[in-house]
């Protein structure tokens, strides 16, 4: 990674080569290009007003909170917002973590206990829905970010998604001929559909690497929450990643190429609408055919088998 060589942009030398880029460069330039990546997706996609950045303590997302803080030109008002799972040590640590970090650089931030809020953790509501953990963690994340973003009048919400999350996911649909992850997976932005209380989503990390964004915090000194969440150990996902280390010293821009593969792929696929109706119960927006959205069901579920 490091090399003696001088930066593209100036006389000092290079502390990185991002290989997919063929570029190499120093310290600061290495900082304003990684912001400017960040904000050039924002103005793609037109973001501006209320952003809501999903912050879970780990470096993806600490890194983007941070980067996001930086853009003092785009017209926007981030607030940070935090979900603490209940995920025993592992979400104490990660709130105090992304509590302590907000502070630091000034930045509003939300904390949503979902013990507090829901009555269960993520824990208990994988225990009494019999799924995995990771599963039922991602319809909890999904549905508590949207409510609370709604309710409170944000315009997009933003989250730390990186190249080699997206590109293994995509990998594995392909390797599971898992084609709903494909058809479905979001892209770097989705768009608000406020009628139906669905707050737009921004994932500007979408095309930067983990290995990036591990730099990024390095050489700001964020601090990050380094644990794996213990939930999530035995998920065969994390097996599918190590591939990519070979896979990208014979092309390194093979994960970006397979995202944008199937990005295009997938325009040719005569999709289906998404059929979007208010969940009978919370109101938010659900593609079930019951007509409940998979979180409601959770906490039937869990209110059943735990008995609150
Ligand atoms: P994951 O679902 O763990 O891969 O995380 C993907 C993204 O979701 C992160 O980069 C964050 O933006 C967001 N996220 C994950 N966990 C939390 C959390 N506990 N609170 C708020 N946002 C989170
Ligand atoms: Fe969701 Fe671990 S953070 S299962
Ligand atoms: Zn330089
Ligand atoms: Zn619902």
């Amino acid at each position: 990674m490091y090399s003696l060589k001088k930066c593209r942009f100036c006389e000092k030398p290079a502390i990185v080569r991002l290989e997919y880029a063929n570029l190499r460069l120093c310290e600061e330039h290495f900082k304003q290009y990684y912001v400017n990546r960040i904000k050039r997706i924002l103005e793609k996609h037109r973001i501006r007003g209320k952003l809501l950045v999903a912050v879970s303590g780990g470096k993806d997302s600490m890194s983007l909170l941070h980067a996001l803080s930086q853009l003092n030109d785009i017209d926007m008002e981030i607030t940070a917002f935090h979900i603490d799972l209940g995920i025993f040590d592992y979400s104490k640590k990660s709130r105090e973590v992304v509590r302590e970090f907000a502070k630091q650089i000034g930045v509003v931030l939300i904390i949503y206990d979902l013990k507090r809020e829901i009555g269960f953790t993520v824990p208990e509501l994988a225990q009494a829905g019999r799924r995995p953990p990771c599963a039922v963690c991602g319809i909890v994340k999904r549905w508590v970010l949207n409510k609370v973003a709604y309710e409170n009048g944000f315009d997009f919400i933003a989250t730390g998604h990186n190249i080699d999350d997206v590109s293994t996911i995509f990998l594995k649909a392909l390797l599971t001929q898992d084609i709903y992850t494909i058809i479905r997976a979001q892209s770097e932005f989705s768009p608000s559909k406020m009628d139906i209380k669905l707050v737009g989503r921004i994932r500007p990390q979408y095309y930067l690497s983990e290995m990036e964004n591990r730099l990024y915090v390095e050489l700001n000194g964020i601090p990050v929450v380094e644990e794996q969440c213990p939930l999530s150990m035995g998920a065969t996902i994390h097996k599918y990643r190590t591939v990519w280390d070979t896979l990208l010293k014979i092309n390194p821009v093979s994960q970006i190429n397979l995202v944008r593969s199937i990005l295009k792929l997938r325009k040719g696929i005569p999709i289906e609408e998404q059929r979007l109706l208010p969940c009978k119960k919370c109101g938010y927006p659900t593609e079930s055919k019951t007509g409940i959205c998979a979180f409601c069901r959770l906490i039937e579920k869990a209110k059943k088998t735990l008995g609150k």
